[in-house]
């Protein structure tokens, strides 16, 4: 999950990584109260979105005073930064830059260590640097155990060719951005740009977090860092529902148990799609190994709440939790759901105990329900309902 920049301004405070003071704003009147609040001098009125570049895109803009940092918020807010809608700014003190150096910490997938990118010309577009100058940005693996102690930030620095002066002032924070990066369990850390302002203080000036989901647990205050309004309001309510699911744009929902199987069913469908009209698959959905009824119901509730849907495929092959038990989950599910199950489903079940199940489903007799026995065939029934409705 990224995070607003004001959200790592936070994070960078807490570790001690040196930032400047500064306030959120949703309005123009707020942005004065927050410019008032950092004693009413000059101040940079900042567009917080995910994406970078804001300041060529005109969402970085200096305010000398209070009613001139309205006017600048009311000129931000509302505005359109490649596809992202302002929707709040944050206000931080004015720093008088003397140099701008960049800084980032990083998953190196390729070769399986952390990363930390480190060079003087910070403030530009960093891919550009990369590509046109490789030789000015400092790549230093960082080892997981040992992080980025003192040795390690010195050696960063003078990669970067930073002089003396400025590598001492430097270590203790890239230290801190280190803390930052494993003590929030983030899969990037990246200041661009670090400065120097003119009395020689270092800050973080523009701030980029991204923390990895799976370590939520670990953190009792990431949840809050969610951004609720961007989210998919399915996926919002599957992922309180503890589901596995994804929104795709199609118009046949899908329900498997096994990530894999998921996957291939939504191959299947998207392959049967191609002779009825083009119908695609609208989701992944895992309920994985414990299909209960419950789950069954939730799964099915989160689906048949897409508009998009048309039809529905549940494609389970039956293992620990036998077929059985899957199809009692399906009957109870529809018992659950009532009224308001009102799409066609197609149920290919196999494996433990499949006979039990199909007999389960023949028996309840639900219209809305038809059994197919392979996985191609139910999806050519799936794509053929979904296309006809
Ligand atoms: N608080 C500030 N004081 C002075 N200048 C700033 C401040 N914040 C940003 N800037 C200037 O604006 C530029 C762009 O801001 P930044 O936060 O890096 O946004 P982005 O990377 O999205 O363009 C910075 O490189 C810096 O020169
Ligand atoms: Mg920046």
């Amino acid at each position: 999950m990224d995070l607003f920049e004001y959200q790592a301004r936070d994070l960078f405070e807490e570790h001690g990584v040196p930032v400047l003071q500064a306030k959120v704003a949703d309005t123009p009147e707020d942005a004065k109260k927050g410019a008032e609040a950092l004693g009413g001098g000059t101040v940079v009125v900042k567009s917080q979105v995910k994406i970078g570049g804001r300041g060529k895109a005109g969402g970085v803009k200096l305010a000398h005073n209070p009613d001139e940092a309205a006017q600048r918020a009311e000129e931000i807010l509302g505005l359109d930064i490649k596809g992202h809608v302002t929707k709040r700014v944050m206000i931080a003190e004015g720093a008088e830059i003397a140099d701008e150096y960049y800084f980032s910490i990083l998953l190196d997938r390729a070769n399986r260590t952390y990363l930390a990118m480190c060079s003087k010309e910070g403030g530009v577009d960093i891919e550009q640097l990369a590509e046109e100058r490789p030789d000015d940005l400092a790549r230093v693996p960082v080892n997981a155990l040992t992080g980025i102690d003192e040795a390690k930030a010195r050696e960063i620095a003078e990669a970067a060719r930073f002089d003396a002066a400025t590598t001492d002032k430097l270590v203790p924070v890239f230290q801190k951005l280190w803390d930052v990066f494993q003590g929030e369990d983030a899969s990037l850390v990246e200041v661009n740009p670090l400065v120097q302002t003119a009395a020689g203080d270092i800050i973080a000036l523009d701030g980029k977090v991204s923390i990895d989901e799976n370590a939520e647990f670990r953190h009792e205050t990431h949840a809050e860092l969610r951004d609720i309004d961007a989210e998919d309001p399915l996926e919002l309510k599957a992922k309180q529902l503890d589901l596995n699911y994804v929104k795709l744009d199609g118009e046949v929902g899908i329900i498997g148990n096994g990530a894999g199987l998921v996957m291939s069913t939504l191959d299947v469908v998207a392959y049967a799609g191609e002779d009825h009209g083009g119908v695609k698959p609208a989701n992944f959905l895992d309920i994985g190994g414990g299909a209960s009824a419950e789950v069954m119901a939730n799964g099915l509730d989160v689906i048949l709440g897409d508009d998009q849907v048309t039809s529905v495929f549940v494609n389970v092959f039956g293992g620990i939790t036998a077929c059985d038990a899957v199809a009692d989950g399906i009957v109870r599910a529809l018992e659950i759901l009532g009224d308001s199950a009102t799409k066609p489903l197609v149920v290919r079940l196999d494996g433990n105990n499949v006979d039990e199940g199909r007999r389960i489903l023949d028996e309840a007799n639900n219209p809305l329900v038809t059994q197919i026995d392979t996985m191609d065939g139910g999806a050519d029934k799936a794509a053929e309902l979904a296309a006809s409705r």
